[in-house]
Order: structure tokens, then sequence, then C-alpha cells
């Protein structure tokens, strides 16, 4: 279910999850939020409907994908070139080596942002999208000030510490009190990813443009998801997505908050499920 290619002198991992069928199945392919990796998907992997193939890569330095850059270091010239974009660039070699001209793409957070940046790159290969807990305007000053303030404890205390303050925030109220292992999972897989990688991943999460004007342009089917405990892209900022194509589905998960396809499966399966039964016609 692991497999990796080289691409561009690094290796990208990625899981694949492919169900024997009778006939080729139709792709999704999962990006996930930050700062994790393809494992946060498992719930998805675990259940792919008849006729599906479910894809989802360890973004470029997040699990077993190797990394890029040192935009942790104190040279501010180690941050230029680092963008969103490269995320996307990796998804699309991956669609290549797949042999996919395009899928459905579920992005959630950082995944989402990374999805919109497949849509600039390379709309014809994205049949649909599903952006789960995530937002489609750039970082305002005070965030960027905040990630300035992540990067610096990246540095002095490393990758546990990001990831000790990022768990509360990825996690609702519910899964606070009530989910111990999948609060233990998580900070677990947060806190092993390489400070590199964070690192990287913070300068292009703040860098990142505005999406909405390419959202309000999107024609093709979308599916909105938000835990409606999520207090990072929650449900208010999903209902902006949803108005802006027409036809979009919205689904917003009771008690869960930002890694909702974590925090409620079940719920986000069902959603996710229907969407691709009645809005894909299959191979
Ligand atoms: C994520 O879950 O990917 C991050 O919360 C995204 C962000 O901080 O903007």
């Amino acid at each position: 279910m692991r497999h990796d290619f080289e691409h561009e002198g690094r290796q990208i991992s990625y899981l694949d999850v492919h169900p024997s069928a009778p006939r080729p199945a139709s792709l999704v392919l999962f990006l996930h939020a930050f700062p994790l990796a393809a494992e946060m998907w498992e719930p998805q992997l675990a259940a792919v409907p008849a006729g599906w193939r479910f894809v989802a890569p360890d973004l470029r330095g997040f699990g077993h994908s190797s990394p890029d850059g040192d935009a942790g270091s104190a040279d501010p010239a180690a941050r230029n070139g680092l963008s969103i974009d490269d995320y996307a660039r990796d998804a699309l070699a991956l669609l290549d080596h797949l042999g996919a001209r395009s899928a459905v793409v579920c992005g959630l957070s950082m995944g989402g942002y990374a999805a919109f940046a497949l849509v600039r790159l390379a709309r014809e290969r994205v049949r649909g999208l599903v952006l789960a807990d995530t937002r489609p305007d750039p970082d305002s000053p005070a965030s960027r000030a905040g990630r300035e303030q992540m990067l610096q404890t990246l540095q002095r205390e490393g990758a546990g510490a990001v990831a000790e303050a990022m768990v509360p925030r990825l996690l609702g109220r519910t899964s606070a009190a009530s989910r111990g292992t999948l609060v233990e999972r998580v900070r677990r897989l947060a806190g092993e990813q390489s400070p590199a990688a964070v690192a990287a991943a913070i300068v292009r999460l703040m860098t990142r443009p505005d999406s909405l004007p390419l959202l309000s342009t999107f024609d093709r089917p979308l599916l909105v998801v938000a835990g409606d405990e999520d207090e990072i892209a929650g449900p208010d900022i999903a209902r902006q997505m949803h108005g802006q194509v027409d036809g979009a589905e919205l689904a917003v998960l009771g008690s869960a908050g930002h890694l909702s396809n974590m925090e409620q499966p079940a719920a986000f399966n069902a959603a996710l499920d229907r969407f691709l039964a009645t809005r894909f016609i299959q191979p």
C-alpha cells in the first residue's frame, strides 16, 4: 500500500489503496494538513468505495518524502523560491507516475491550499474538488507574524514544540475531551515530522496567494466540508466557499474540529461517498 518514486532527484512517497476491480478505477488524490502526513487519511483509505482508487502522498519533506530547502535557517534567502505550488507540482508528478490524466482532489487545510494551487497550475487535471477545513484567503499580517514566531519556536525547540502548539488547534473540544487515542495519534504524527519540512511548509503557508477569485471560476463538482468546532477554518468559511460555486455541496460535521476526517470519519466518509457516487460518471 506504500509506494514511492523519484522525481527531480527527490523521493515522493504515497499510500495507494486500489481494491481489485474488474474495470479501471477513478482516482481521488488526498492532500494532507500541516504538520502531518498521508497517514492522516487512514480512515478514508480504509473505506474506498467500489470503482475508486484512493491515493495520498506525503507532501514534500513530510512522512517518507524527501525534504527540500532550509527555510528554518537564519538566512532569508533560503526561503526564496518556496511556494505552495511546489506541493501541487509534486502531486502532478504523482498523477503522471500513476498514468492518470485527472483526479478528484481532496485537500484538508494546507492540503486545500495545495488543491487550489493544483487548480491554478493544471485545472484540466482536476475532475472535482473536496475542500475540507480550509480557506481561500491568504494569511493576514497577524497570521504571518504568528508564523514567524512558529519558525523561531521550531529553531529554538524543535518540531515537538510546534506539534504541542498545533495539536490543541487541530482537534475540536469534543475530541480533546473524549478521544484520547486520537489526540495522542495526532501529537505523535505531528511530532515526528522533520524540522526542515515543517519550516519549509510554514514559509509556503505564509506566502500563499488569495484563491477566492480562482474558486469563483471553478466550474466542476465541489464538496466543502467543515467541522463545526473548527477554529482555523470553520463553518462560516466553508459557507463562503460553498457560495462561490454553482451546484456545490456543503457538509458541516457535528462534534468535529479542524481534522474532521479523523474526528468524525464515518460522517466524513458518508459525505465523500455520496459526492463521488452522485457527481462522477465512472469510466
Ligand atoms: C493545517 O491544518 O494545514 C494548518 O492549520 C493550515 C494553516 O495553518 O493555515
